[in-house]
């Protein structure tokens, strides 16, 4: 994307040889039809809500296609949720629904279907948690070995949990995911090693379709402004590239507002945004979102060509915002991990200063499941997490075991 070197996809092309820079797959679309998405298909591929938008995305062998049933995500409305961020209507799309919870199993299945069909033995990714998660489930269901590199102590108990049960190799360091990121590109540079991180174009293709899919479940309504959250922007990436290509198709006449929100402490590419991309200087990352721990981040370009294209915005709230807007998540039903929860809390903050119109039609991405950081919830219910007037604390009491101290505890629900 930088230097106009080309490459064929026979062999693994991460990373340019000639640049360092990033590639991104040409699928050179032609028109397409609405009706060109099967919504009735049910064969075990189309079941996949990647798949079913094949014709969107890079062709592969059949038989290198590994699948887990992706996709298909719900989006959840309600009005409590709308009310919190001051704005008419609000849909969150939930990727924490997912089949190992969170939307990383989207650009998956095609980075390591890609991965089988150029005979790779070994992939890899450095992550913040829910990549390596996500990347241990596919390496296994394809047969291959995953490796992941991680920063010590600094990823989600769920996470981890799931990366140790599913086998991949893992290899922490005492040092941050930028870190990591830098050191697997030494790896993979020297050996056959895939890397899968969403500077993979194939990954970035597979993302694609969280925008799509919500697109044809809005029966092609196009909102004002999709949000969602920010860390090493491969995703602010894929939804950049799924408007330019739905547009390409004739499937879309006009663009959502991409609007990407970043942790206040982990915010590199909201001061890029706001010197009008001008000047760009990465920090050193910290917030309560260990998902979006990232102080590099490696998309950073192609986000900022999403952002232009889409007129999009880019805003960082803190972490007791984050931390308050999840406390909403959760408690009308629906959870979701702390980064997830930046989607809403940006919108919140958007809203108050001016830049979403109250009467705008917003979609807000959740990424991750609930239970992927249980720590975060013990901590914000139970423990000190989150600001001064922490909204909807529900703390477990602890009683004898007699129905008088039953009753005593439970007056107030009981009488009402
Ligand atoms: N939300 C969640 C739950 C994530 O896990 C991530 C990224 C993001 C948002 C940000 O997406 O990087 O495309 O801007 N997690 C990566 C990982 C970095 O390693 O799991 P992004």
């Amino acid at each position: 994307m930088d230097c106009g070197a080309t490459a064929t996809a026979e062999t693994a092309v991460s990373i340019c040889p000639i640049c360092g820079g990033l590639y991104e797959v040409d699928l050179e679309l032609g028109p397409l039809d609405r009706g060109v998405f099967d919504r009735n298909a049910t064969g075990d591929k189309f079941f996949s809500g990647v798949w079913r938008y094949q014709v969107m995305l890079p062709r592969l062998p059949e038989d290198a296609i590994v699948s887990r049933a992706e996709g298909r995500t719900p989006i959840y409305w309600d009005e409590r949720i709308a009310a919190y961020a001051g704005v008419r209507l609000l849909g969150l799309k939930h990727e924490g629904q997912n089949p190992t919870a969170s939307f990383k199993d989207r650009g998956m299945t095609v980075g390591v279907s890609h991965a089988r069909a150029v005979g790779a033995k070994i992939v890899a990714c450095a992550s913040t948690g829910n990549t390596s998660a996500s990347l241990a489930s596919y390496a296994a269901a394809g047969g291959m070995q995953g490796l992941v590199i991680i920063p010590e102590g600094k990823i989600a108990g769920g996470k981890l949990a799931q990366t140790i049960a599913m086998g991949a190799r893992i290899v922490q360091i005492d040092g941050d995911f930028d870190i990591a990121l830098a050191l697997l590109r030494q790896l993979t540079d020297k050996y056959p090693v895939y890397l899968v991180n969403s500077v993979n174009p194939f990954r970035i293709e597979g993302q694609k379709t969280i925008v799509i899919e919500m697109l044809e479940q809005l029966g092609w309504e196009i909102p004002d402004v999709i949000a969602l959250p920010g860390g090493n922007l491969g995703n602010t990436a894929a939804f950049g590239k799924a408007l330019a290509d739905l547009h390409a198709t004739g499937l879309i006449d006009r663009l959502p507002r991409l609007m990407t929100i970043q942790a206040e402490g982990a915010a590199p590419f909201a001061d890029y945004f706001d010197s009008g991309f001008d000047r760009y200087e990465a920090v050193k990352a910290e917030t309560i979102a260990t998902a979006i721990k990232i102080g590099d981040p490696a998309s950073m370009q192609r986000a900022r060509r999403a952002i232009q294209l889409s007129d999009g915005h880019v805003a960082r709230v803190s972490d007791d915002e984050i931390l308050a807007a999840k406390s909403w998540i959760d408690r009308v039903g629906i959870g979701c991990e702390p980064a997830s929860a930046a989607s809403l809390a940006g919108v919140k903050k958007l809203v108050a200063a001016g830049e979403i119109d109250p009467e705008a039609k917003v979609v807000g991405v959740l990424t991750g499941q609930l239970l992927k950081d249980a720590d975060a919830v013990i901590g914000y219910h139970l423990g000190a997490l989150g600001g001064p007037d922490r909204p909807n604390i529900n703390r477990p009491v602890t009683i004898e075991p007699t129905l008088a101290a039953l009753e005593r505890t439970l007056a107030d629900a009981l009488s009402g």
